[in-house]
């Protein structure tokens, strides 16, 4: 598919210029119809029901599971649904066994989702070994492996930096993982979606992933992967209908995964729209939206390099689809609602849910940053509306 296609999917891109893919996208029109058709034919609960509706939604929800399998190169019931990656990430974080004495090691630049879940486990004896990136939010896989010894069980990262977009080496460092015998788990939030990915070549054990960013699927979904071989060692965290396959008045008997994981009623509508949405990125094809977000990236982060006063994170052959900035002189929120005010501009300011990375990068004292986020709709009339905006901000208001 073509980007005018695409663009002829999403109306609301007629009004706006969206960069702020970073935090959700915008949704085609045959992901609404599909989640229009379940509420007009088919509104039924899964896994419940006889009747024919309720096991038509019920093969869609599996649909949904296969083929999000077969794009990310997993088994269909590797695949755990969830709200959003942050409910992802903490049903690892607190399902997993964590006791007094382990070690997990996270990199500083971490979006608070990937952070905070770890940093809570302080309270039980968890030990939190911080590795610190440079100064362009690159982890050096060598200061993970110094930082490994017996007490380390997990190593958790971001594959792509939600605050400046830096692409991090999570296949070296998942091999370092496997090779120390020491579980792995990637926050896929911002390169699901963008770019293709093999879960067997990441060497994951765990990975967390949004449906409403790259994926173009609808807010309020996400899921874990979780490899077959450990969902043993997961404890769910929701237990309730749906989870079980035996109670009597004094126990319970677990149902398999990944059921056991998905306590009460899903996200069905939502479900079924992230399965249109994996059809749709099928369609316009990984290495069509591979191909564009470099160049695009590159683009715009060379375009915003030129403006007078920019101060641009990152190294530009290392992000993708992000570029993290700011206009010296001016706060990136007056930034981000100049871009908006004068040519509606959609993009984030502020600390980015990663207030450590923020500091990292010294970007703290603004405020913050201001970020532009891609993804395939975006057009190079797009980036340079952006760009002259950024210039006229610059001359009347930087220093
Ligand atoms: C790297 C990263 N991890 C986790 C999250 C949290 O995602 P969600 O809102 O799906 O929970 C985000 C959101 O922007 C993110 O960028």
């Amino acid at each position: 598919m073509k980007v005018a296609e695409v663009r002829a999917d999403m109306p609301f891109l007629e009004n706006v210029v969206y960069m702020d893919a970073a935090s959700t996208t915008p949704t085609p029109k045959p992901v609404v119809d599909a989640m229009f058709e379940y509420y007009h034919s088919y509104n039924t609960n899964i896994g419940r029901g006889a009747y024919r509706a309720a096991i038509k939604a019920t093969s869609e929800v599996s649909k949904t599971r296969s083929r999000l399998a077969k794009f990310i190169n997993c088994d269909h019931d590797e695949i755990i649904f969830t709200n959003n990656t942050t409910q992802a990430i903490n049903l690892v974080s607190h399902g997993f066994n964590f006791k007094k004495g382990d070690s997990i090691i996270v990199p500083n630049i971490e979006h608070h989702s990937n952070l905070v879940p770890w940093l809570n486990l302080k309270k039980l004896g968890v030990n939190i070994k911080m590795i610190k990136a440079d100064k362009n939010q690159m982890v050096n896989p060598a200061d993970i492996e110094d930082a490994i010894d017996e007490s380390t069980k997990l190593i958790t990262l971001t594959h792509v930096s939600n605050s400046i977009g830096s692409v991090l080496p999570v296949h070296e460092i998942g091999k370092i993982a496997k090779e120390n015998d020491i579980y792995y788990m990637v926050d896929a939030a911002q390169s699901a979606g963008h770019m293709s990915m093999d879960i067997k070549r990441i060497q994951a054990d765990f990975m967390a992933f949004p449906g409403h960013k790259g994926f173009l699927g609808p807010v309020g979904t996400g899921l874990l992967y979780c490899d077959m071989e450990i969902m043993e060692d997961l404890e769910p965290i929701h237990l309730g209908g749906g989870t079980v396959t035996d109670v009597t008045e004094t126990d319970f008997k677990l149902a398999k995964p990944p059921e056991r994981f998905e306590g009460g009623t899903l996200n069905i509508s939502g479900i079924i729209g992230l399965g249109s949405a994996i059809e749709y990125l099928n369609r316009i094809g990984m290495e069509n939206i591979e191909k564009h977000s470099k160049k695009y990236t590159q683009m715009m982060y060379k375009g915003i390099q030129d403006v007078e006063n920019s101060i641009v994170y990152g190294r530009p052959e290392a992000i993708y689809d992000i570029v993290g900035f700011n206009i010296s002189g001016v706060h990136c929120h007056d930034v981000a609602k100049i871009l908006d005010e004068q040519a509606r501009i959609c993009v984030r300011s502020g600390m980015h849910c990663a207030i450590p990375a923020i500091r990292q990068i010294g970007a703290y004292d603004f405020g913050g940053t201001v970020r532009a986020s891609i993804h395939y709709y975006n057009t190079k009339e797009e980036i340079k509306i952006l760009i002259d905006t950024l210039e006229e901000i610059s001359r009347f208001l930087g220093d």
